[in-house]
């Protein structure tokens, strides 16, 4: 045999043999049955019932050794056990087994039976018990997908009729809005420069110009989205986000922070770019305004991959070093018009959670225990069949 497949050999060997010699087999198994057989060994020809005793106790070791070793395990402990009782049972090397030879061969041949049969119901129930855990844990995979695709059914299905309310809202209002900006001005127009009344006609008009932007943005939020979808670098995303969001960092004295290290490697998602920057920049700037009132903080930007439901995302996640959102609110912060700022509509977040839909993404929020403050996430779906890594899409 060659030097190399003789090495090759042994090592498979030993492989396979690694578990037959763990501390639990040697234990229950090893150290047992070497010392029945020096008992055996030791114990006078004219002591039949010692032999028909320690011949007996072999059971035990090759019972312990399916157990805990399966048929590989038991077989090895009987095969072992045949070997070393052989020449006492059938030669006067120090002691013969004063036994009947047709009874020591029958005990032979049975405890090689009692391990394989042994063994093979150990290993049986082992595969069993594997596989009910491959099951319960596709099943818990299943069920954190299902819980998942739920509260996105929940949350689209209250935008959706919230969407339907408000655009016939908006719509009522920016017509009579027309006429009275109209009105307005034929007044203001008609008042000489100077007179109190044309200040206050200003006012008026401009009062109306702020009615119509809300009612703007309400109906924005109605309108569906229109995604025109293609793969998206998810560095390139970032790196736009972080540039439109600078100046109003700068302002609130926060720090932004792109961990993008080895995003190169990462796979490209499927996605509007335009819609993706437009949600992160929305989440971003909430982030500024979070840590806004004690001025400064860190709004951290960073990439990875995960698994989900067999489906392979990349997850984007932005964090601001401000006060953490209370646990009772954590859900409600996607709600339309769920707001804590003066001024705001509260709409920014559930226009997120929409554009997020809209790509089969997920966006979650968590407080973050360590370091504290805040961290919104969006999961977005792998470009599919580009091989991205070579950027040949
Ligand atoms: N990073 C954050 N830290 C703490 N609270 C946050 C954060 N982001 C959002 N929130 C909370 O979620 C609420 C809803 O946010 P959303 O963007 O939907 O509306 P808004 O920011 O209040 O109004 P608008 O977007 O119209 O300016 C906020 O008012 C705030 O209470
Ligand atoms: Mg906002």
């Amino acid at each position: 045999m060659p030097d190399r497949t003789r090495r090759g050999f042994a090592q498979g060997l030993l492989t396979d043999l690694r578990p037959v010699f763990t501390p639990r087999m040697v234990l229950s198994a090893w150290i047992p049955c070497l010392v029945i057989t020096v008992l055996h060994y030791r114990t006078g020809a004219h002591h039949a019932w010692g032999h028909d005793v320690l011949r007996r106790l072999y059971y035990l070791p090759i019972l312990f050794a399916a157990f805990s070793g399966g048929l590989r395990g038991g077989v090895t402990v009987s095969v072992f056990v045949s070997l070393v009782y052989l020449p006492h049972a059938f030669t006067s090397l120090l002691v013969q087994d004063p036994a009947d030879a047709l009874e020591k061969g029958l005990e032979i041949l049975l405890y090689n039976i009692v391990a394989v049969v042994a063994g093979l119901l150990v290993d049986r129930e082992r595969r069993e018990r594997e596989r009910q855990e491959r099951l319960a844990i596709r099943l818990g995979d299943a069920l954190a997908e299902q819980r998942r695709i739920e509260a996105q059914l929940i949350r689209a299905g209250k935008l959706g009729a919230l969407g339907e309310m408000t655009a016939g809202i908006a719509h009522e209002i920016k017509n009579p809005l027309h006429a009275l900006k109209g009105t307005a001005e034929i007044l203001r127009d008609a008042v000489p420069e100077g007179v109190p009344e044309r200040r206050m006609l200003e006012l008026h008009i401009a009062e109306i110009d702020r009615l119509g932007q809300t009612a703007d943005r309400f109906l924005s939020f109605a309108r569906p989205i229109p995604a025109d979808r293609g793969p998206v670098e998810p560095k390139s995303l970032i790196d736009r986000v972080v540039s439109l969001v600078s100046t109003q960092a700068r302002q609130g004295g926060v720090e932004t922070v792109a961990v993008t290290d080895g995003a190169a490697a990462l796979p490209k998602v499927m996605g509007d770019p335009d819609l993706l920057a437009q949600l992160l920049l929305n989440i971003a700037l909430n982030g500024v305004q979070a840590m806004a009132p004690g001025g400064g903080g860190t709004l951290t930007f960073s990439l990875g991959t995960e698994r989900q439901g067999g489906k392979e995302y990349v997850r984007v996640r932005v964090a601001n070093t401000g006060p953490p959102i209370p646990e009772e609110n954590l859900e409600r912060i996607f709600d339309p018009f769920y707001t804590t700022k003066d001024g705001g509509t509260g709409l920014g977040l559930s226009i997120c959670s929409r554009i997020a839909d809209e790509h089969e993404g997920g966006l979650a929020v968590r407080n973050l225990p360590a370091c504290g403050g805040v961290e919104f996430s969006l999961a977005l779906p792998v470009a599919e069949g580009i091989d991205v890594r070579r950027n040949t899409a």
